[in-house]
């Protein structure tokens, strides 16, 4: 045996001995891993509830293992039940994480959605770092509990879900806080900022809160106002741009869209013409009866056959089948008995107002971005000749005839006559509505304009 051949066996035992400690090692990682001892802790937890040796029998074979739920239509894998093992468990209620018991999961089971479609965070991983998504390189990652109805807008209509009122609420202060005015969402509004469909995917919910309330903080000469939100608000408007990932789930998942809700059914109420035939509060037809105290003379399923088939419960009625899905009449019967609720009942007459109506038009299309939430102006609007503000719309009654008003809102203005010439020209200008706005909201919008002007108040020329 030459030398060489000696200090290759001396090689090989040290080899040997490394990759030994190595399995060593790996065992005892492996023995350890986080999701395992959790897994025993619910072992334990269960052997002791036990009250029966066969309860005991089975909480004692309960095996170690990765559980999985496998979700082929959302192409995911969730893991998370791997740690949250109690999560369908109301025994577990009030548990510390992450044993336990989930709420609000009985309309979304688990096998059927996961996990991550909701939270976010990384379905696949089998530590809590890793599956919460604060991993570097990780682009989903867990939605923080305070945003978590943002998730609910990928399948659910944002204003019509009784169990996410923080994302109702985001956007309800999207449509009256006139963003729209100069961004586009689902294809409406102006062109100033960008497209917002898809901002939930590419903005945190710290930059969105920064970018409120100083745009021009993290994005250096915004021509984005400052918005003056109450805290409340702004956490609103934080969640439901969140919500806006350009995502939508499929198939099943997409089949409740509008949950039936009583203000989907007011409007379906507005819509269909009911108001010619039935009264509400004093108002409408007299071709039936009058609906305020429906609700206490006509059960739900009464009503829900009613607008499915009225012959079918009243021969002879003119009141006409309408066609409704069963989503639509759910809503419209959800609406009908909440009709005694004094807020509803409040809220009727003034839809059918044609300046309250063109009050919510001035608010849908985002002339409260510009002009200010009651037409006063005060947006900046540097260089600009007025004052380098957009003008408030207050007095436009004494400026213009209606039909002139019309043509200003259809036609818009590009040009804003600048101040100072030699600056930059002013960045916000008068979009053109021509396109975007109907015939009949334009009537709306244009009598609200008028009847702003101040009631006995004339200003000369
Ligand atoms: C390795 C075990 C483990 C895995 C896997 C795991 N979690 Fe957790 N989870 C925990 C623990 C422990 C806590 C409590 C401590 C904490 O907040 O980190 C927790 C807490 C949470 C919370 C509460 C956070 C809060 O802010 O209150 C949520 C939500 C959550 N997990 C969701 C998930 C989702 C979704 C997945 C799958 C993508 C997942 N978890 C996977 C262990 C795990
Ligand atoms: C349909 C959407 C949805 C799905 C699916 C879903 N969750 Fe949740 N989860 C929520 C909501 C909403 C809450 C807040 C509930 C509340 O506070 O009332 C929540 C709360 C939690 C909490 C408690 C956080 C806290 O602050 O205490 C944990 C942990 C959690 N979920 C984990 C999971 C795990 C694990 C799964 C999958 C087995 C899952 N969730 C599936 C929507 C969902
Ligand atoms: C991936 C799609 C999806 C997501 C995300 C989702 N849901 Fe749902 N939701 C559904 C589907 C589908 C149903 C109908 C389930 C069924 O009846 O089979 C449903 C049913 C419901 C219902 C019962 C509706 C009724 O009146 O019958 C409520 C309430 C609800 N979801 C609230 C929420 C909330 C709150 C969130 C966010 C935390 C949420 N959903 C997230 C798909 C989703
Ligand atoms: C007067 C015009 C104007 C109004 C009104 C306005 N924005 Fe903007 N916004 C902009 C401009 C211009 C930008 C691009 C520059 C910047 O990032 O600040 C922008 C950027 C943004 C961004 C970042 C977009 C991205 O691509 O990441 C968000 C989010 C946003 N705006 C949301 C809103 C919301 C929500 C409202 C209503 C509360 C609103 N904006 C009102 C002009 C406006
Ligand atoms: C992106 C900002 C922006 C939006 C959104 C916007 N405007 Fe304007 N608007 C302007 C500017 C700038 C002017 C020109 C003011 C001037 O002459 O300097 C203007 C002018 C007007 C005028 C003429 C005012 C006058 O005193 O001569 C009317 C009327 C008007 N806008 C109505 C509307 C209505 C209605 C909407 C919503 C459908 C709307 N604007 C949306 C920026 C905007
Ligand atoms: C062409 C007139 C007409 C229209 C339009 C009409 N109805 Fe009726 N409706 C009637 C008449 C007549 C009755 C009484 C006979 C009956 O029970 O069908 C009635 C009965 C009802 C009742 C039962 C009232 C009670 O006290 O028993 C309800 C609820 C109702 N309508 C709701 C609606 C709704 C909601 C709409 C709109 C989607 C609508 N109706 C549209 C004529 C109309």
């Amino acid at each position: 045996m030459n030398n060489s051949m000696r200090t290759f066996y001396g090689w090989f035992t040290f080899l040997g001995l490394v990759i030994g400690g190595l399995v060593i090692l790996g065992y005892y990682r492996d023995e350890y891993r986080e999701w395992k001892q959790y897994q025993h802790r619910f072992i334990q937890e269960e052997i002791r509830r036990a009250t029966t040796p066969q309860q005991k029998a089975l909480a004692e074979t309960t095996r170690v293992e990765v559980r999985q739920i496998l979700l082929p239509e959302l192409n995911r894998v969730d893991r998370c039940t791997t740690c949250h093992l109690a999560v369908e468990d109301p025994s577990y209620g009030g548990y510390p994480q992450p044993l336990a018991y989930h709420p609000l999961h009985e309309q979304h089971p688990f096998e059927k959605f996961g996990c991550t479609i909701c939270h976010r965070g990384q379905g696949r991983a089998a530590t809590g770092a890793d599956a919460h998504g604060s991993v570097p390189h990780w682009d989903q990652p867990m939605l923080p509990m305070k945003y978590i109805q943002a998730s609910c807008g990928q399948c659910h209509e944002a204003a019509d879900n009784p169990a996410a009122p923080e994302l109702a609420r985001g956007q309800q202060v999207f449509e009256t806080s006139g963003c729209r005015g100069c961004h586009k969402l689902g294809g409406v509004g102006g062109n100033i900022g960008s497209e917002l469909d898809k901002v939930g995917a590419r903005r945190s919910p710290e930059w969105l809160k920064q970018h409120f309330l100083t745009p021009s903080a993290v994005t250096p000469n915004s021509a984005m106002p400052p918005q003056k939100f109450s805290d409340a608000d702004l956490d609103a408007i934080v969640l439901f741009m969140l919500s806006q990932t350009g995502e939508s789930a499929p198939g099943y998942y997409a089949s409740m869209k509008v949950i039936p809700s009583a203000s989907q059914g007011q409007r379906l109420f507005l819509q269909k013409g009911c108001i010619g035939c039935h009264s509400i509060a004093g108002q409408g037809g007299k071709v039936g009866p009058a609906l305020d105290d429906v609700g206490l003379r006509r059960a739900p399923e009464w009503m829900m056959q009613h607008f499915r088939d009225p012959q079918s419960v009243t021969p002879g009625t003119v009141m006409p089948k309408f066609g409704f899905t069963e989503t639509e009449a759910r809503a419209l019967t959800e609406f009908l008995l909440h009709l005694r609720e004094r807020n509803v009942v409040s809220s009727l007459p003034s839809l059918m107002n044609p300046v309250e109506r063109g009050h919510e038009v001035y608010r849908k299309y985002g002339c409260a971005g510009c002009h200010g939430l009651d037409a006063k102006g005060g947006v900046p609007n540097p260089n600009a000749k007025t004052a380098e503000q957009v003008p408030g719309l207050i007095y436009v009654a004494d400026g213009y005839t209606k039909s002139e008003l019309n043509t200003r809102i259809l036609k818009g203005q590009r040009e804003i006559p600048a101040l100072d010439p030699k600056r930059a020209p002013p960045p916000l200008y008068m979009p053109a509505w021509g396109a975007v706005i109907k015939d009949a909201e334009l009537d709306d919008l244009v009598a609200y304009l008028v009847s702003l002007k101040p009631k006995g108040e004339d200003v000369g020329f």
